[in-house]
Formats: structure tokens, sequence, C-alpha cells
């Protein structure tokens, strides 16, 4: 017979150990015993873990009556609302032992307790429950002073008619619904505890709300009567905020205005107060100073550079610069016109930034690719090695063993995309098909020089036929029969139109002028990506990064390959 036990729950000690304010964490965390008879689900709280480098779990259990397998006793838990992590699952009796989870990390961390028996005289007890923190990421406290930095404005004055304030006094808003105390903050993202030293002297509750970056984050922080005007009492109030300068406005939510504010101090990992009055309203003009120029590493040196220049800002002294996008900015200079020079660089991408030395006006510069000069390497088409496919009876034909990734290519028919190697199995049922005779035309790409490409480093740029030397390399042969493709049930041939025909895929960049004078501009390729421009005997000519158009116009006369990540196209420069 089954009896209904109670239920123990979990009473978290957030609330004390926030009022302690060792830190904005609530570990150490411990909790009452839980029984378990019948089936018995326990959720802890969310404990709050951010503030520890790591935390260890630990508790004790023990299953004592006359069980059976069929009596559990499973203990998890949850970090960040993740995935159910096992601490430990066990069936029938179990010996008094001491469980733990160690280096657990995260910010959040929810225990989950399950477990049943058949009859009330089975107990499994978890007791000594604890969560402790292994490190503390240190927090530091701050207090914002009226007419120090961080204080920017009161909707009142400044006052100091009452004793028992410090600093020049105390800011008093008039009493008006809305009016408020704006400071300025920097910081982590994380918890913030922010405390204000206030007097009310009215028999009224002046609740207020907190207002960070223009949104409300809390409200009805309570400023409770303090008999008298010299009296002073602290009020708190725990928030989570992003990382990043931070307007913050306490304000009033009552007609009588804020209490008398003394001061608030502010606790979190590097929260910092900032400065109200920082220019920032030139970063336009600091974006507009710089240019980069760059220089290769050799063919085995680590010996590439860098130069940014950079023009004189009134109002500043010093500028940061980065070349990891912002996560470190390693270089200060000072702000005059100048240059920076970035040496000893390896072949690699660099994202090049700036700023202020207060943080401010970060953006990036740049995007460079520097790679290893190693001169150009002329292209030697393989020949037979390199053969996807041969032409015969007027039309293409694979011969291929689909390597270089060619069998994860795909071409559309009748609207629908439909493999390579589908493809070519279907072509040896047409009525022109035949094997490959001696003196066929062999091509590299599967299609006769049409596509689609295939994901060799070199090979690319060399599409066309391979049997004949570099100079075949641009020469397009005949295509697959696409009007007889999809006319194929295997192809979708009930999709096909009166005009029935599929499409080749090959590129989805589209380049114009293809007769170029001086510059050429392409469709299709992503601003900011590399591209490399090769001569007909495969010598790399030119390369950067794709930035509107290309000045083609140092290049001599004669067809050029564009290659870029995705796709190859070609050019005939005049
Ligand atoms: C009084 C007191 C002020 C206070 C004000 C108020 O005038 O002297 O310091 O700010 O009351 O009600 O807000
Ligand atoms: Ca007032």
């Amino acid at each position: 017979m089954k009896t209904l036990l109670k239920l123990f729950c979990f009473i978290p000690m957030l609330v004390a150990t926030q009022a302690m304010r060792a830190d904005v964490c609530s570990t150490p965390w411990t909790d009452n015993d839980v029984i378990i008879s019948n089936t018995t689900v326990n959720y802890s709280s969310i404990i709050d873990i951010s503030c520890a480098s790591s935390v260890t779990i630990s508790m004790d259990i023990e299953g004592i009556g006359n069980m059976e397998n069929a009596d559990y006793l499973n203990i998890y838990y949850r970090i960040d609302g993740g995935q159910q992590q096992t601490i430990a699952e066990h069936v029938n009796t179990i010996s008094l032992q001491t469980i733990q989870a160690n280096s657990i990390t995260g910010n959040s961390l929810e225990l989950i307790i399950v477990g049943a028996t058949s009859i009330n005289t089975e107990v499994y007890t978890v007791s000594n429950i604890n969560i402790s923190a292994n490190g503390t990421t240190p927090t530091t406290t701050i207090r914002i002073e009226e007419n120090e930095v961080g204080f920017c404005l009161v909707d009142g004055t400044i006052d100091n008619n009452h004793t028992g304030f410090s600093g020049d006094g105390f800011a008093n808003t008039a009493n008006v619904l809305d009016n408020g105390i704006d400071t300025k903050i920097d910081g982590d993202a994380g918890d913030y505890t922010f405390t204000w030293r206030f007097a009310n002297g009215s028999s009224v509750n002046r609740l207020s709300r907190l207002i960070v970056n223009g949104v409300t984050i809390t409200d009805n922080i309570p400023f409770v009567s303090t008999s008298s005007w010299s009296s002073w009492s602290t009020t708190t109030a725990t928030v989570t905020l992003t990382a990043g300068i931070k307007e913050v406005r306490l304000e009033a939510m009552t007609s009588s205005g804020l209490a008398n504010i003394d001061y608030v101090e502010i606790e979190s990992v590097n929260v910092a107060a900032y400065s109200c009055t920082a220019v920032v309203g030139d970063c336009q003009s600091f974006y507009q100073g710089f240019s980069l120029a760059q220089q290769n590493p050799g063919c085995s040196n680590n010996d590439g550079t860098i130069t940014v220049n950079f023009s004189d800002e009134p109002n500043y002294t010093a500028l940061q610069l980065s070349i990891d996008g912002g996560n470190t900015y390693p270089i200060t200079v000072n702000d005059n016109t100048g240059s920076y020079t970035f040496n000893g660089l390896a072949g690699a991408e660099y994202e090049i930034a700036a700023r202020y030395t207060d943080a401010t006006c970060s953006f990036n510069v740049g995007h460079l690719i520097l790679v290893q000069d190693c001169g150009s390497i002329p292209l030697n088409p393989g020949g037979v090695s390199w053969m996807d496919s041969y032409e015969g009876n007027g039309y293409c034909w694979c011969s291929t063993n689909f390597d270089h990734n060619l069998s994860s290519k795909q071409v559309t028919i009748n609207g629908t995309l439909y493999s390579v190697e589908d493809i070519c199995e279907e072509l040896e049922l047409h009525p022109l098909y035949r094997t490959r005779i001696s003196s066929d035309n062999i091509y590299n790409d599967i299609q006769c020089g049409n596509g689609p490409i295939n994901d060799s480093s070199d090979e690319p740029l060399c599409p066309g036929r391979v049997d004949i030397g570099v100079g075949g390399c641009l020469e397009n042969g005949h295509h697959w029969d696409m009007v007889w493709l999809a006319n194929r049930d295997r192809f979708g041939a009930s999709n096909a139109k009166l005009n029935a025909h599929a499409t080749e895929n090959k590129s989805d960049i589209y380049l114009f002028p293809t007769l170029a004078d001086d510059r050429i501009d392409l469709v299709g390729v992503n601003y900011g990506e590399k591209f490399m421009i090769y001569s007909v005997s495969g010598q790399l000519v030119d390369q950067s990064i794709f930035l509107g158009t290309i000045d083609v116009s140092a290049l001599s006369a004669g067809n050029y390959l564009v290659v870029t990540s995705s796709a190859s196209i070609r050019f005939t420069k005049k």
C-alpha cells in the first residue's frame, strides 16, 4: 500500500547571502535534507554561481529498507539551463556515502533529485547538501559621490544643509514624479549590487526605479522613512547587467521625488565610474583618418608587416591599435599624425582595429590577409591524370573517380539539384554515349570546362582542356546533353517545361565587363572575400580583398582567371 509522504522542498539561501554582500553569488549554498519515499522529484532553486571560478557539489546519500531494483535514487544537476548531468544513479539499498561533482563552471546551477520507492518503509535520505565555491572572481566596489567622476546630473540641487553626509553634500531632487539622478559606469557583464545611502525625513516610502541605458531594470526599490533628514540609512538592489559603458538612472516613482541621496556604492567585477563628459562625438573624423599598408612575409619567414597610418585628432592624446579585431590592444601610440608598423607577422588573416585609450570610438580599420610570398608557381596541367570528362559525338561525357570532392557537387535540372554522380550514371544511357577513344579532347571540369569545378587547390585554375598544356586551360568544350537529361524520369521529367533545360551551377558569380579596360566588377562575391587573379599560364598576378571593384589596370593584355573561395571566372584584359 502506498502512503503519500510529505515532499521536502529546497530552501534557497540566496537572500541572506546577498545581504552580506561578500560577493554577488549564492555560494556557499546548503539545503535541508531531502527524504524520498514513494515517487518524488525535487528541483532546487536556480543557484547563482557566477562569481565562483568553479563549484563543488557534495551530499550524503543513503537508502534503507527492504528495497528492490525498481527502487531508485538519481541525482542530477543542470548548468545555465542546459542538459541534465548525472552525479549519481542508484537502485536498491544504498549504504551511507558521500557523492560529489567537482570543477563545475557556469553562471547558474540547478539540482534535481529524483527517486522512488514502492512502500513507505523504504526511504532514501539525501543530507548535507552543499555547493561550495572554489576561488571567486574578485569584485570591485566603487562609490560615486556628487561632483565626482561618474556623477552626471541631478534633477534638483546638491545640498549640504542636513548633517551626516559624506563628500560635498547630497543630491536632492525636486519633489516631482520621475525626477532622478544620472550616473555612468563601465564594467563586465554580470551581477551589480547598488547600495544607496539616503535620508528620508518624510513619512512616505519614496519608491524608486533603476534605469540602465534607458531600460527599467528593477523598480519599487524601497527608500523608507528615516524619520529625519539628518538620519541616514542604506538600501540595496542587485541586478544583472551587460558589459560596457552604462548610463544608470535612479528615478522617483512617487510625486515626492527621490530621498536625499548621499552616494551610491556599486559592487561588481571590474566596475568603474565612467566620465560623463568624455568626448565621443568626433569618432567619424577619427575613423576617416586611417589607412593601411601591408607587406607579405617571405616564403619561409614570419616577417610580414602591417602599417597603420593615422591622423591627429583634437581632444585626444593617445590611441590604441589591435590586429585581432579588438580582442586585445597591445599598442598604445601618441595621437599625432603618424603611423605604427606591426612587424614579424606570419601569413594569416588580421583584423585591424583602433580606439581611443578611454575605449571610445573603437572600430575595425580593415581586414588584411598576409600571404607567404613564394613567387608564382607555374601551372602544369596534369594531362590524362587530370581528366574528369571528354568530348565525343558532340557532347560531353564523364570519366572521373569523383576525386577532389566532386561527388558533393550538384547541378540543377528541372529546378532540383542532382548530384553529378547521378548525372554521370544516367548519361551512360544516352543514345550517343560512347566510351572515350584516344583522340577525344579531355577536360578537367567534370563537364568539359563548364563546371562544377572541383575542390583541388590548383586544378580550378585550369578548368578546361588539359591535354594541350596551359594554353588549353581556359578552353571550354561541349556541355552535357542538358535537354535529354531534363526529359529523363530520374530528373523529374514530368516537371519539364516545353523549353526543358538544365543549368550548370558552375559558378554563382558574374563578372563584367568580360573585356576589361581598367576595372572589373564581380557580382555574387562577398565584400571582404579574398580573391586571386591568375594568368593563363597559372601565374598568380594579383590577390587582395574584394571591396567593390577590382583594379586591373596594371595587368598586361591577355586572358585571366579570377578565383574566389567558391568559384572561378575568367575575363580578358584589353
Ligand atoms: C525638505 C528637506 C530636503 C528634502 C525635501 C523633500 O525640504 O530639507 O532636503 O529634499 O524636504 O521632501 O524631498
Ligand atoms: Ca527633495
